[in-house]
């Protein structure tokens, strides 16, 4: 992988022994999965913190630390100000940004455009989708510059290489969405789920469900629904669960089982061809199967 905002050495990327990455809202979200891509595949500590809270705390960060500020405009108050103040404790600061000109970018040491076009609908599809795909990319630059195979390497790469064709796919639902829209439109509440990558996939629907249909959400990882929020489950409060075939998925169709015996109405995204959560659930969505670690981009499409 070559980036060409990226003028730094291998050496010095391979001298970083923690990243964290900050950012808000959608941004917050890709950042996650950064960090379950990159202590995954490149094995290197990641944290990932709210840029409002970060800028306002006292953070162990020093110079073998790589600040990541992720922002699709580059012009978010609190994630300048989170970036600034890691460069003052001593990090570098990596900017991963779509705005080209933009303040982070400029202020950045180094850095990676999205390169996604202007952003201009509030869902940010396009922005999540880029951002998602760009630290894949600098995952395999890093987990290259470590342990990781070249044939692992490929693999997620040429997965990466089937995504256009997959998202044409998802996008032929478009009319199918649309009626399950027009079956919940009055719904107060919604719970989403989500577990590994795509518990931020739940967390950006609701975030989106939010922002956009002005319908209260809670995103929540999936197992962690028993601890609380299962009190509010029943049958008006719809739960919409990401339960791709992924490494987590049985343990996702039991959290499907358990939302389903309080007689919630279940949403779920599955897998083409799934037949076991589809069988639980009320209305399902048919994604195609991809690399574990990108399945948050067709899930949240
Ligand atoms: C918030 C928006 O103000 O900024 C979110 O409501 C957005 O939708 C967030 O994700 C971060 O924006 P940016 O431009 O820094 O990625």
């Amino acid at each position: 992988v070559k980036f060409g905002g990226l003028n730094m050495e291998d050496e010095q990327l391979a001298s970083f022994n923690r990243i964290v990455i900050t950012a808000c809202g959608t941004s917050w979200h890709s950042g996650l999965i950064g960090e379950y891509m990159l202590e995954e595949i490149a094995r290197v500590p990641v944290d990932v913190e709210y840029a409002s809270e970060f800028r306002y705390r006292n953070p162990c960060v020093d110079e073998k630390t790589l600040v990541l500020a992720i922002s699709q405009s580059g012009e978010t108050a609190d994630t300048l100000a989170a970036m600034r103040e890691g460069k003052r404790r001593g990090a570098t600061v990596m900017g991963l940004v779509n705005a080209v000109g933009s303040t982070i970018a400029r202020e950045s040491d180094f850095g990676i455009y999205l390169h996604a076009g202007p952003e201009i609908g509030v869902a940010s599809t396009k922005a999540f989708t880029s951002q998602v795909c760009a630290l894949t990319l600098f995952t395999i630059l890093m987990a290259r510059l470590r342990t990781m195979s070249i044939l692992q390497g490929r693999e997620i790469l040429h997965a990466m290489t089937q995504l256009p064709d997959q998202i044409e796919q998802v996008l032929e639902l478009n009319d199918a969405i649309r009626e399950l829209a027009r079956t919940y439109k009055d719904t107060a509440n919604f719970l989403y789920l989500g577990r590994g990558a795509n518990f931020p996939s739940a967390l950006e629907g609701a975030l989106k469900l939010k922002e956009i249909s002005y319908i209260h959400a809670e995103g929540y990882p999936a197992a962690e629904m028993k601890h609380g929020p299962i009190a509010l489950i029943d049958q008006n409060m719809p739960v919409v669960v990401v339960a791709t075939r992924d490494s987590v998925y049985s343990k996702v169709l039991s959290n499907v089982e358990e939302v389903k015996a309080r007689r919630a109405r279940v949403l779920a995204t599955v897998n083409d061809g799934d037949s076991d959560v589809a069988r639980l659930a009320d209305h399902v969505i048919e994604v195609p199967e991809t690399d574990d670690m990108l399945t948050p981009i067709l899930s949240v499409v």
